[in-house]
């Protein structure tokens, strides 16, 4: 029986492409190179399926001109917001994506985010690593204590509630702000709050792990800054586009935002240059889902849906 053909846009976990390599047809990035919607075009001729990644973009335009033989999209992220889900409901694709399995290691990422921005780590590191260290000194590099501190989490799914569990660790009274408010033994004794400027007053700490997308648009706007209490942590392990980051910059640079955590950026890896400027932030390469066992597990479940869209089965990761 002939294989499928499967576009995978970028390089996988090595399990992943054997596995894809045997069960497919498979067209490899071996290369890596990042993809344009128009590459993904051209690549996408003849094939069955589009194993594609958060760094692809596919827009309503491209969804649109995606060949006829194109009978599945599996994503290896839990976002789909680069994707156009209405463009490929219009078209009749199903979309897989890879929820569950990188929810610890995304939720490990929002707290090491917590930590690093709290304590200094990033400015640590790079005096060190800068041999500009001159010996331990009483006041040097004091950051914020994150133990018994007020968490607020905007975004309280699957991530959000296990940066919960973690943040309970360190002692952190945990606020939330979602669409609905959580049954009680999802909230585990959070607090939830029905609008911004009840909530965002309590945020010694603010993560951000809500979707991105139209909903959530610079959603952290100068107003929503000034909600917070002066000298409060932000971090962003969920989409750039929650953050209106000229107002992010402007309270980094006032004070009234003390440090900041970023793993993800509107653009990226275009970022903000204001960001690159401030001592106050850890700025890292949207890492969040980055563990050799999550990357494996997510790799599996965007195949399981590609296999069972062409088998004719309902795939339990449909978008
Ligand atoms: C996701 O899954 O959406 C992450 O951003 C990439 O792992």
């Amino acid at each position: 029986m002939t294989k499928p053909n499967l576009l995978v846009t970028r390089r996988l976990p090595e399990a992943v492409e054997v596995r894809a390599l045997h069960d497919y047809h498979a067209t490899l990035n071996l290369a890596d190179t990042p993809t344009t919607p128009a590459s993904i075009l051209a690549a996408s001729a003849g094939m069955d399926a589009i194993l594609c990644c958060t760094s692809d973009r596919l827009d309503a335009a491209t969804i649109a001109a995606l060949p006829a033989c194109v009978r599945v999209i599996s994503t290896f992220s839990v976002g789909t917001d680069h994707i156009d889900l209405a463009a490929a409901k219009a078209r009749g694709i199903p979309v897989c994506n890879t929820p569950d399995v990188l929810t610890e290691a995304t939720a490990e990422l929002s707290m090491l985010l917590i930590l690093a921005a709290s304590r200094r780590a990033g400015e640590g590191e790079r005096m060190v690593r800068a041999d500009a260290w001159t010996g331990w000194a009483p006041t040097q590099l004091m950051g914020r204590q994150v133990s018994g501190k007020r968490l607020g989490i905007f975004g309280m799914g699957r991530i959000g509630q296990s940066l919960a569990r973690m943040a309970r660790g360190f002692n952190m009274t945990v606020h939330y702000r979602n669409r609905s408010r959580l049954a009680p033994e999802l909230e585990q004794g959070a607090v939830y709050h029905d609008n911004d400027a009840h909530f965002l007053a309590q945020c010694d700490v603010l993560a951000l792990n809500a979707p991105g997308g139209a909903a959530t648009l610079k959603w952290l706007n100068a107003d929503r800054i000034a909600m917070l209490p002066r000298g409060a942590v932000v971090t962003n392990a969920a989409r750039g586009t929650l953050v209106d980051d000229d107002a992010l910059i402007a309270a980094l640079t006032s004070g009234h935002v003390s440090f900041a955590g970023l793993d993800v950026f509107a653009g990226e890896p275009a970022i903000h240059p204001g960001y690159r400027a401030l001592e106050n932030t850890v700025l890292l390469p949207h890492l969040g889902s980055a563990t050799i066992e999550t990357r494996d597990a997510m790799g599996h479940l965007a195949l399981d849906g590609v296999d069972a869209v062409l088998a004719g089965r309902v795939p339990g990761n449909l978008v």
